[in-house]
């Protein structure tokens, strides 16, 4: 397995350019099963999580090329049963559900697993299913939908935490095929779903609201093939702003959406760091005295989740407490411990981490547990002192493109191995 080494305490300095959003992309790619014209994605990331929803869409029959950045997909004939052991293995390949069952009239789909950050139910997605009136059952561990014809409703996507990201993206993917008009009241707000309806909207869906907690879907009897350049990763972009003020550097980031970046922003401001945001381009000019702050992680336009794990990693820098609540999934926490190896000083309570900051870090062999845990163990190895070895890389892989050789580009000194 692969593992990064890092030797810190370099300030990063320079341009790195932000590359098409993971989330925004696999809800996009499912979305090409919902016609039998040919699509083409543009601004796709080179990530292992692209390619493995590139195995699920050819194991369905679609045919599917990545070049450069650019995918092509021609769902022209599919079926309705995705391979069992793929589907269960990517959380986001979920999404494909309600495509499915709107071209298919029904889909069957592994039910996907827990995860390392928290069980992850699926029933806001089957409810938002059975309200367009599909029959639903788990059986042999397959979650089986069906109907003959979708039809239009109103329904009430919220959960006990809020909206649902990709429960959103499966129902309003269902109703544009549906019959008549759907009304998602709690949509999920996150740029992704807007990106999403963009795409559809150029298949030929017909969607108001998206972007707001109201969505307007009036079924269409086909939708055609269409071509999208996907949004720019605002999660990879908060890591690189953190990892920048993390080592006191200097840091443009390009081709970026610093309006999708306002909840992380303003944590920034309040931590001291300094920058300048200005079109498509966000500078972070020094993070020289890092202050604690408190954040809660919500739903879009709150703080995100995803980056969660890379504030708590700066604010190992600021002198005091700072208290991080994660609100969205439980145990989210893997990082404190990992964390902790290199000196960190974290307690969980309940859904809070209390950081007291300011403690000496050094370098230590950690291991990633997931994808965001993983950027928030290479920001700490970027400000130790001495040699971090990050072990399961792999994890890292799945969200971010070449992020050895981003953060090589900015001065830092680190070295793709393997784990020993
Ligand atoms: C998406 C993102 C993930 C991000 C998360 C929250 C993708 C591929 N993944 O995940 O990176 O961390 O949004 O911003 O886009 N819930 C239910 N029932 C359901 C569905 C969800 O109770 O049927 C709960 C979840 O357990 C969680 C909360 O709702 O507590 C939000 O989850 P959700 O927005 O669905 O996350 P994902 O869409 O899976």
């Amino acid at each position: 397995m692969d593992t990064f080494i890092i030797k810190g305490g370099v300030p990063l300095y320079g341009e790195v350019a932000i590359s098409g959003a993971k989330n925004a992309v696999l809800p996009i790619l499912a979305a090409t099963l919902l016609t039998s014209e040919p699509c083409v994605i543009r601004r796709v990331p080179n990530l292992s999580d692209v390619h493995f929803m590139g195995r699920i869409l050819r194991s369905l029959g679609a045919s599917f090329s990545y070049e450069n950045g650019m995918v092509a997909v021609h769902a022209n004939r599919i079926k309705a049963r995705g391979d069992y052991d793929l589907i269960r293995k990517m959380r986001g390949s979920i999404c494909i559900l309600g495509p499915l069952l709107a071209r298919k009239g029904k889909a069957n789909v592994s039910m996907p697993g827990g995860c390392i950050i928290g069980t992850r139910p699926i029933d806001l997605h089957l409810k938002g299913l059975k309200a367009l009136s599909a029959e639903v059952k788990v059986r042999e561990g397959y979650v089986q939908v069906e109907a003959k014809q979708l039809k239009g409703t109103e329904v009430f996507l919220g959960g006990r935490v809020g909206p649902t990201v990709l429960g959103t993206a499966n129902i309003m993917m269902a109703a544009t095929l549906a019959e008549g008009v759907t009304i998602i009241e709690s949509a999920a707000c996150e740029p992704e779903i807007v990106d999403l309806a963009h795409f559809l909207i150029a298949m030929g869906a017909k969607i108001q609201g998206a972007g707001t907690p109201r969505m307007t879907i009036t079924g269409v009897n086909k939708l055609h093939g269409a071509e999208h350049d996907v949004i720019p990763d605002r999660i990879e972009a908060a890591t690189y702003a953190i990892a920048a003020a993390a080592t006191n550097g200097e840091v443009t980031l390009k081709d970026m959406r610093c309006d999708h970046l306002a909840a992380v922003l303003d944590k920034l401001k309040e931590a001291g760091v300094q920058f300048e945001a200005k079109g498509t381009s966000l500078k972070i000019l020094s993070g020289g005295n890092i202050q604690p702050v408190d954040v809660s992680t919500q739903p879009y336009t709150g703080f995100p989740t995803d980056a969660q794990a890379q504030l708590m990693a700066l604010m190992l820098k600021a002198p005091g407490l700072s208290i991080i609540t994660e609100r969205i999934f439980e145990s989210r926490f893997m990082h404190a411990n990992e964390l902790a190896r290199l000196g960190a000083d974290i307690a969980i309570e309940g859904p809070s981490a209390i950081v007291r900051g300011g403690m000496p870090l050094s370098g230590a062999k950690v291991m990633a547990s997931d994808l965001r845990a993983s950027a928030a163990l290479v920001i700490a190895g970027l400000m130790c002192e001495g040699r971090t070895q990050v072990n399961r890389i792999y994890h890292l892989d799945r969200g971010y493109e070449v992020m050895d050789k981003k953060l090589r580009s900015l001065g830092a000194r680190v070295k793709r191995g393997k784990e020993s």
